[in-house]
């Protein structure tokens, strides 16, 4: 089931369109990551789905419903969020609560519950000031959930943070999953792919590519064998594309990249095809196109 709907969303500052026609949904219960360079309209697309912010042109849809206060249903992270240093998590928490609209008392409940879930249960007396990064992050999570929302929006909730924060941050995450509808943006593939079951790239204020995680891997993500000779090679390629378990061939420079099935078939059967034909190669080499191959086309691509 849909939960948000973006149609042809463009917001415009001034004569810059930080955002064009970005079109894509949100599925209940998912994890979407929302990435892209610096600059692409991530912190936008987040803001105008918050309420923050109004699209100069275009529909925001939330369950299947345009224009309605969508507050309520909505829990955001900042990517330069601002604490109260001089309070504790516990105070903080209650706080935000009852700014949502909750009782002093279910704010205390429900802030206890997520200190829990977000692992500070033990620090949570302490002065924010004196909190890691990753504490901070994950205080801002908490905070962002207060209020039970159907959507968590985190503007990317580890790129400020070391490998130990990022660590705790992106655990956390998964544990957030099984709860509610998360959308966050990164700069960062990798994050993205701990996490997240769908993807949606975006370039320049535009949506470049869009699809579920496990799809983008089946398409993009192949083992290959990267064969390179001295000499021109194209005469023989067309004979490795007989060799067993071979799916394509890309020639360039004189180095052949074979796409393949499975690696170990495909190596057994192609380094017999290798010495039965006395190919003269230099370097035998295997490798494995990841999704990072794939991201840096799509985001550089002009
Ligand atoms: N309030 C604003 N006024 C003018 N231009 C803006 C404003 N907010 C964003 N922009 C411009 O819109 C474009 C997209 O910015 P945005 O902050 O959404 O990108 P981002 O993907 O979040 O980048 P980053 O990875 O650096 O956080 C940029 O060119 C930015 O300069
Ligand atoms: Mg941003």
């Amino acid at each position: 089931m849909t939960l948000v709907q973006l149609e042809h969303v463009t917001k415009t500052f001034g004569k810059e369109n930080a955002v064009t026609d970005l079109s894509f949904e949100i599925k209940k219960g998912s994890c979407t990551a929302l990435l892209g360079p610096n600059g692409a309209g991530k912190t936008t697309t987040l803001r105008m789905l918050a309420g923050m912010i109004q699209p100069t042109s275009g529909r925001i849809k939330f369950c299947g419903i345009e224009d309605g206060d969508i507050r309520n249903h909505i829990g955001y992270l900042p990517q330069h969020p601002v604490f109260y240093n001089w309070m504790n998590a516990l105070e903080f928490l209650v706080y935000v609560g009852e700014l949502a609209g909750l009782t002093k008392k279910s704010a205390k409940e429900k802030s206890l519950e997520l200190l829990k879930l977000v692992g500070l249960s033990e620090a949570y007396k302490r002065k924010i000031g004196g909190y890691s990064g990753g504490m901070k992050q994950r205080l801002g999570i908490a905070q962002a959930m207060i209020h039970e929302p159907k959507l968590v929006m985190l503007d990317e909730p580890v790129s400020a943070l070391d490998p130990v924060g990022r660590r705790e941050v992106i655990e956390m995450m998964r544990e957030l999953k099984k709860k509610t509808t998360i959308l966050f943006s990164t700069h960062v593939l990798h994050d993205a792919e701990e996490v997240c079951d769908e993807i949606v790239i975006i370039r320049k204020g535009e949506v470049a590519l869009n699809d579920s995680l496990v799809e983008l891997k089946r398409k993009h993500q192949h083992d290959s064998i990267k064969i390179s000779a001295d000499e021109e090679l194209s005469d023989w390629l067309v004979g490795v594309k007989q060799v067993q378990g071979v799916r394509d061939v890309l020639y360039e420079n004189q180095t052949a990249t074979i796409l393949v099935e499975n690696i170990t078939e495909a190596r057994k059967n192609l380094l017999s095809y290798i010495a039965a034909n006395n190919l003269p190669i230099t370097s035998f080499q295997i490798s494995q196109s990841s999704l990072e191959d794939l991201f840096m086309k799509v985001v550089r691509s002009e």
